[in-house]
């Protein structure tokens, strides 16, 4: 949510801020703004709307300098506007903010009383004023933030800057990610790593607590206290190229087409295939830890959370460990107990979901052992989790996620198969043929996204209208239900639901009209016949059924008119297939409709804020 950049150097400053803007534009936008140190001072540029808005005006009303800040919004505190856009300046202090600032209300009193005037509705502004005031106290720029952190509540990532110290940007953080990227004679800083991949890819993640002052030839990180501390220098394989749209229309399209290859590195170096077992270091777990496993809890939001209702299927099946799959930000709602021998499963995309982080930590406090699934290395979820395993599937710049979630269906498998063979749950044959049948998915995937596209498109055009539509599923396709309908909502704005097939009759089914819309998504397993049943249900109330099965099934073809076909493959297998004519369903419609795809309205990539 909101995305930040800032930079120190010799280079021209306003290309390299704009340009990490815009490859930051998905975290936020809905305002823009700049502050550079020059020769007279701090030069603020700032407008509502896109981001080609504040272009348009630095290309008016150029800025140069050696020292700046850049900031893309996406509004919590008070409506999009110039005035509420960031940076804000109190004195000679220009500041930048992620996040929410919880005590807003009695620090808004506080500077009201002091006597300066409030210009925007944002809490940002009041670190400003609240820096500004601890500057007349008299101390220098880095005591004024320290002190001014001590006051916060709430998450943030703050970048700030003044002529009184020219060539510093004083940066902190907490709960809200900040990335330092180093360069030759230069330095930066930016709330996420795309930002600065054609840049430098040496980056140092900063850590909740952490005050930074980056200038051109070095970096000093200190705690709370004032401390200089070390952080780890890593160094990021992201290729810039990753974070472009290599000619697609949309990043949404391009993340789609790229599944076959997000999962091949996802999966390499990962399958044993001599051994038909999972090489499972990565996750982290002895095998001691793993035979005393009593439960799997996964927590997750959004489509992570899709995943992780996969996932309770798969430890169910696989490793005959009872599973659940909970919703993150009520887990930490409640006073959730924790058992010995709970294993805790957090699933992530960005690893920064603060809902996740806070159930996360939680789950911590209440001594259970947490294995991180995240996309974006040393984020916040997989340094406070007992180990980390990654998704490599690349940078994900479409705010709807697609490609993370098949990367992570595959991790939230291999976890499952590892945890089945570790405990004997699973004879050696079947786990041959499941780390067998993983990988030739890519291939499998690639096959499927060909063959679908046109009639995805078709269908797309002729439901761009609808108003609402239905997706059901059973057993593993209940989540490749909710998350096809999570898809559609996103990115074409028509309201779809997502349901257990067998739950149509206890409720849904009295929406059903020759107006709807409903996609049956019906492999073949040990569901389809049930699934079947309920498909020939809808077809009685005149609904307008679309099938998702296996090639070649011709008594589910005979009942429908449109059939989005997947190859054979594993049951169990089958979501990596399922979901992906339903991500190009949802992008063509939306496509047609004309929605901003990437960004989409309302939305933000990284959800940092409760
Ligand atoms: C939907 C989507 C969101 C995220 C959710 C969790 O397309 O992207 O629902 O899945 O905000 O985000 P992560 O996985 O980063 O924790």
């Amino acid at each position: 949510m909101c995305g930040i950049v800032g930079y120190v150097g010799e280079s021209p400053i306003s290309p390299i801020l704009l340009d990490g803007l815009r490859r930051l534009e998905y975290r936020g936008y809905d305002s823009a703004g700049l502050a550079v140190l020059t020769d007279e001072g701090v030069a603020i540029r700032r407008a509502a709307g896109k981001l080609r808005t504040l272009e348009e005006l630095v290309e008016r009303e150029p800025i140069e300098g050696n020292v700046g800040i850049g900031h893309t919004r996406w509004a919590t505190h008070g409506r999009p506007s110039e005035e509420n856009a960031h940076p804000h300046v109190s004195g000679d202090v220009a500041v930048v903010h992620n996040g929410i600032i919880e005590n807003h209300t009695e620090l808004r009193r506080e500077v009201r009383e002091s006597g300066l005037e409030l210009r925007s509705e944002t809490d940002t502004e009041l670190v400003a004023h609240l820096i500004a005031l601890e500057l007349a106290k008299g101390c220098d720029l880095r005591e004024a933030l320290l002190r001014t952190l001590g006051r916060l509540k709430g998450s943030y990532a703050i970048a700030a800057i003044s002529p009184r110290v020219p060539g510093k940007i004083f940066v902190a953080r907490a709960n809200s990610p900040l990335v330092l990227g180093l360069g030759d004679g230069e330095n930066y800083c930016a709330s996420d790593v795309p930002a600065l991949l054609p840049y430098t890819r040496e980056m140092i993640f900063l850590e909740d607590g952490d005050l930074a002052v980056v200038e051109a030839e070095r970096v000093s990180i200190f705690n709370l206290r004032g401390e200089e501390v070390e952080r780890t220098l890593r160094r990021i394989d992201w290729s810039p190229s990753m974070a472009e749209k290599a000619g697609y229309k949309h990043f949404m399209l391009k993340e789609i087409f790229e599944q076959p290859r997000a999962l091949e590195d996802t999966l390499r170096g990962r399958l044993n295939r001599a051994e038909g077992k999972i090489f499972g270091d990565e996750i982290g777990l002895s095998d001691e830890t793993i035979r005393g496993i009593n439960r799997v809890l996964f927590l997750a939001c959004g489509t992570s959370l899709h995943a992780s209702i996969a996932g309770r299927y798969w430890v169910e099946a696989l490793a005959k460990i009872p599973a659940q799959a909970e919703l993150a930000s009520e887990f930490r709602g409640r006073d959730p107990i924790i058992l010995p021998g709970d294993l805790v499963v957090v699933v992530s995309q960005s690893g920064e979901t603060i809902d996740t982080l806070l159930a996360a930590r939680l789950a911590k406090e209440k001594g259970a052992t947490i294995v991180a699934i995240a996309n974006v290395i040393d984020s916040a979820i997989p340094r406070l989790a007992d180990a980390a395993f990654y998704t490599h599937a690349g940078p994900e710049i479409g705010v709807a996620s697609t490609k993370c979630f098949t990367a992570q269906l595959a991790n939230i498998f291999m976890l499952a198969l590892h945890l089945g063979n570790v405990r004997g749950a699973i004879s050696p044959e079947r786990s041959a043929a499941f780390v067998e049948a993983l990988a030739k998915l890519p291939q499998k995937m690639h096959e499927t996204l060909l063959a679908s596209r046109q009639l995805a498109s078709s269908l797309a055009k002729r439901t761009r209208d609808a108003q609402d539509v239905l997706f059901l599923g059973r057993g593993l396709s209940f989540p490749i239900a909710l998350e096809a309908a999570l898809k559609l909502k996103e990115v074409s704005y028509i309201h779809a639901e997502g349901y257990a097939a067998g739950e149509l009759k206890h409720g849904p089914m009295a929406l059903l009209d020759e107006l709807l819309p409903v996609f049956v998504i019906l492999p073949r397993d040990e569901q389809r016949e049930r699934t079947l049943s309920n498909l020939e249900e809808v077809k009685a109330r005149d609904a307008r059924v679309v099938a998702v099965a296996t090639r070649g099934d011709e008594e589910t073809l005979e009942k429908v008119e449109d059939l989005l076909d997947i190859p054979e493959v594993e049951p169990e297998l089958s979501p990596f297939l399922t979901i992906l004519p339903l991500q190009l369903f949802a992008y063509y419609v939306a496509d047609f409709k004309g929605t901003d795809v990437d960004q989409p309205r309302n939305l933000a990539k990284t959800v940092t804020v409760e």
